[in-house]
């Protein structure tokens, strides 16, 4: 197995590189990313000498590029994460979001296409996708399914539910192998500090606003990253080619009540005085377009190929505070950007 794993220096992509290449040994794993902000070599840097590891620094988008490594490497499996992932830069910015995850994702089936197309045999394109691309729950016990109709409502998940759209299509077409999963809101270790949970971690310690949208009433899934690594080791090898598989948390949360969460974890481990960090929230004006609810039903994965979440929230909430806690200079480096200083030196900007 010559698995290319794409954006594997980023949040998810780095805890699925370190399952695969220590659980695998006798797979090659060829991790592909272009570093931009949100990628992070430091993410992986426990695991980048194993001898079964190769780092290529690349471009999805550049179709050219993907047909060599697919051909250099002799990739047999691709599980593909790289994307641009955060909503509120797919409102400043949406072409990047149609570049990266529609073009990209779409180059990166061609290559695959080409390469694969007179032996599908033992070929595996595996394709990480969100439950943003389902749109919006109102606050009730309604939950997405795999057979949910797709109404993506920002330029992220829109871009996102084209790139599922084209997965699908090169498996009903060509008969391309594929699987899908769709995944609700992570959380842990190496999280980029622009999403809630980290961004809120970093102001509380540097006692700054903690911006919440509109009302906070929100809700959201959380699944600890380490569990979405493991469904996607078990879709990888057990999942039926051409299904999608939901991945959720069974863990819904209003986003006021797990920052007030949050707050009074953070108080009790650095010793402030109970409720000195809630006093930092402070309303904002919503976010456009703001999904309401994320709710998975993830009763396909468990009854088929028996996963489910492993680790509580609590329990999830409490590790990941730990860890940034332990991992100041990482944060530091990420805030200040001394991260990409240092990766452009060495693989050029
Ligand atoms: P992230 O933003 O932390 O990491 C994305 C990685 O992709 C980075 O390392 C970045 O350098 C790389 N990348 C971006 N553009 C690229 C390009 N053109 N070519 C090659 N590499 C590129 O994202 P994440 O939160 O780890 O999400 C990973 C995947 O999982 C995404 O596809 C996302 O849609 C999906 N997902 C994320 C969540 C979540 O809660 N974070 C939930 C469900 C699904
Ligand atoms: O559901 C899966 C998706 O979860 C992934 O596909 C995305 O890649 C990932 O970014 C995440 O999207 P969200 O928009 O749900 O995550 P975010 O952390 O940006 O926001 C979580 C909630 O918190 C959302 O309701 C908006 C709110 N929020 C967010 C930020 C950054 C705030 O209230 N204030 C903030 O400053």
């Amino acid at each position: 197995m010559n698995l290319l794993i794409t954006g594997g220096a980023g949040f998810i992509g780095s805890h699925v590189v370190r399952r695969f290449v220590t659980q695998y040994p006798e797979y090659n794993i060829i991790n592909l990313d272009k570093l931009t902000y949100a990628g992070n070599l430091e993410n992986i840097k426990d695991i980048d000498q194993s001898p079964n590891y190769t780092f290529v620094k690349g471009d999805i988008a550049d179709l050219e590029q993907m047909r060599s490594v697919i051909k250099d490497y002799n990739v047999t499996g691709v599980i593909h994460l790289a994307a641009e992932s955060h909503v509120d830069r797919s409102i400043t910015d949406p072409l990047i979001f149609v570049r990266t995850n529609l073009i990209g994702t779409s180059n990166l089936l061609q290559a695959c296409k080409e390469a694969w197309k007179d032996n599908w045999e033992g070929k595996l394109f595996y394709h990480v996708s969100t439950d943003e691309v389902y749109g919006s729950l109102p606050l009730d016990d309604s939950m997405f399914t795999e057979n949910t109709a797709y109404d993506p409502r920002s330029p992220y998940s829109a871009s996102k539910a084209g790139s599922d759209h084209m997965v699908r299509a090169f498996f009903h077409t060509y008969h391309m192998p594929v699987v899908i999963s769709n995944c609700s809101n992570n959380y842990g270790p190496n999280h980029f500090p622009e999403k809630l949970i980290p961004l809120f971690i970093n102001n509380i310690i540097n006692k700054k606003p903690l911006p919440v949208y509109g009302s906070g009433e929100n809700v959201r899934d959380w699944l600890y990253v380490e569990d979405h690594a493991r469904a996607i080791d078990d879709i990888f090898h057990k999942g039926i080619h051409g299904e999608t598989y939901n991945i959720g948390g069974h863990n819904e949360w209003s986003n006021i009540d797990l920052i007030k969460t949050l707050c009074a974890v953070m108080d009790s481990k650095l010793g402030r005085e109970v409720g000195e960090s809630e006093k930092l929230i402070s309303y904002v004006t919503d976010r456009a377009g703001h999904d309401m609810r994320y709710a998975i039903d993830g009763g396909k994965l468990q009854d088929e190929l028996g996963w489910t979440p492993s680790l509580q929230f609590e329990e999830g909430i409490s590790k990941t505070i730990d860890w940034y806690l332990t991992n100041q200079d990482w944060l530091d480096n990420v805030t200040s950007g001394t991260y990409q200083e240092y990766y452009n030196k060495q693989y050029g900007k």
